[in-house]
């Protein structure tokens, strides 16, 4: 594998913007002394690699990913040259789809089940020798176009079963976790529960969660069960009452003995305005005691109403990166943390039309650790200097081990579809010399 990750970073570079990053004249300890000496060079693969450094703490650091951009083929020779998969298996242990697992990805009609992408998805991730998260069973969004013609109150519960059954049990035993239930909570819609008037609460009503996790377990007993939400990161009026519901919620589950193992924070960010703070650090240390772990599923950073060139974001991003992942990953329930996406050039940021997401100048948003051309930016010193403080050491940082296919990939059985004869094959098992 070819080692491309190599980047000139210099307080030059760094600074020469004039920008709104006010607290750039005095730099962070994790910016300072080597790291920012002219002709300092950053190696980010084998021992210095994100993923080595989680490992070395006994973390699980990934990346949303899109199954159909891997070189799963070249993997399996053993001679990609991709520099995208390269990226992701020399960083991350763990990988989630970015889309492919969801309803509108998976089911193009009530009674055909796509599921190549993400059978790819596991494909590389066996052979890369990392953890796959399933996102998600049960949404308000992303539902194919017959969904609302098709679910009625008299079918929908057994809709939503049938759907996990199927999906859930494909990938039985081979997912670190489920993202069972996404989203359900929204304040706004003004419901004394805090729920979210989605489909699935109108068609089931608010016990679908229960069902939804009950089923899930029943399927898959072996993966980690999540609750996974945005917008209750921060200490704003809103978000702390998002928060309080999501609370509220997890509550409800626990008395009712409901199978569930941890809150996805999803972790989407932004660079200016208020940070999470103390709310959220307190939110993680009750679910501990409610047995829960806390996942960081989405982590990424938003510069929009950001002043300054590329140079100011990367900065500003950077900060966010260290200080969020300063306040969280100390804690001793939270055990996970993946971006979402790996480098800028795949990013929703970069993707979505939404003003919200667009920057005023125009420029391409820097949200990750890997810019455009796949070279590490300031967040990914942030990043790995935060996996690096979160707690004590497991193991020193070791290159991530020789991958034999053979040993790594075995195709697994298909349960219990109802459309067995339109599913796409099982992908072959890799053959190598
Ligand atoms: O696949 C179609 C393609 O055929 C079509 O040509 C194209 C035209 O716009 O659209 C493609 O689908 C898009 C899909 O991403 C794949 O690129 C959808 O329009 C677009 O809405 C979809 O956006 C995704 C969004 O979820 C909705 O599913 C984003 O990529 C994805 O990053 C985002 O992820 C969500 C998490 O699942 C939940 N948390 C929030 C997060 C960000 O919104």
């Amino acid at each position: 594998m070819t080692e491309p990750n190599r980047t000139l970073w210099t307080r030059r570079n760094l600074l020469k913007s004039s920008v709104a990053v006010s607290a750039s004249a005095a730099l962070p300890a994790w910016l300072k002394a080597g790291q920012l000496a002219s002709g300092f060079r950053v190696n980010v693969t084998g021992t210095d690699s994100l993923r080595a450094h989680a490992v070395s703490r006994g973390l699980l650091y990934g990346a949303a990913v899109n199954p159909l951009l891997l070189d799963v083929d070249g993997l399996a020779a053993g001679s990609t040259a991709d520099p995208y998969t390269q990226l992701v298996v020399s960083q991350a242990n763990i990988v989630v789809a970015e889309n492919a697992m969801k309803w509108s990805a998976l089911r193009p009609t009530p009674g055909v089940f796509n599921f190549a992408p993400a059978d790819r998805l596991l494909r590389f991730a066996a052979l890369a020798g990392q953890r796959v998260r399933g996102h998600n069973l049960c949404w308000h969004e992303q539902l194919p176009d017959w969904f609302n013609t098709t679910a009625t109150r008299d079918n929908a519960r057994n809709l939503l079963v049938e759907h996990i059954q199927t999906v859930a049990g494909r990938y039985k035993g081979q997912l670190h976790s489920w993202d069972v239930v996404n989203e359900a909570v929204d304040p706004k819609d003004a419901r004394p529960d805090g729920l979210r008037n989605s489909p699935w609460l109108g068609l089931i009503g608010p016990d679908y969660i229960e069902l939804a996790f009950q089923t899930a377990a029943a399927t898959d007993p072996g993966a980690r069960l999540t609750y996974n939400d945005y917008g209750f990161e921060l200490d704003t009026a809103d978000q702390t009452a998002k928060r309080g519901y999501v609370m509220m919620l997890l509550r409800r589950l626990k008395a009712r003995n409901i199978p569930i193992h941890a809150v996805g924070v999803q972790s989407h960010l932004k660079a200016e305005g208020p940070q999470p703070g103390v709310g959220l650090q307190t939110f993680i240390r009750e679910v501990r005691k409610m047995g829960l772990d806390v996942y960081i599923t989405e982590l990424d950073v938003n510069t929009r109403g950001l002043e300054g060139g590329p140079e100011a974001q990367d900065y500003a991003v950077a900060q966010v990166y260290r200080n969020y992942l300063g306040l969280v990953l100390p804690e001793p329930n939270v055990p996970v943390a993946l971006t979402w996406g790996i480098t800028d050039a795949h990013t929703w940021l970069n993707e979505s039309k939404d003003q919200w997401a667009r920057r005023e100048d125009g420029a391409r948003q820097r949200p990750l650790p890997f810019d455009d051309d796949l070279q590490p930016v300031p967040a990914f010193a942030a990043l790995r200097t935060a996996i690096d403080s979160s707690r004590p050491l497991v193991a020193a940082p070791a290159a991530a081990p020789a991958v034999d296919p053979n040993t790594l990939y075995k195709p697994f059985r298909v349960q219990g579809s109802p459309t067995t004869s339109t599913q796409s094959p099982l992908p072959p098992t890799p053959h190598v010399e």
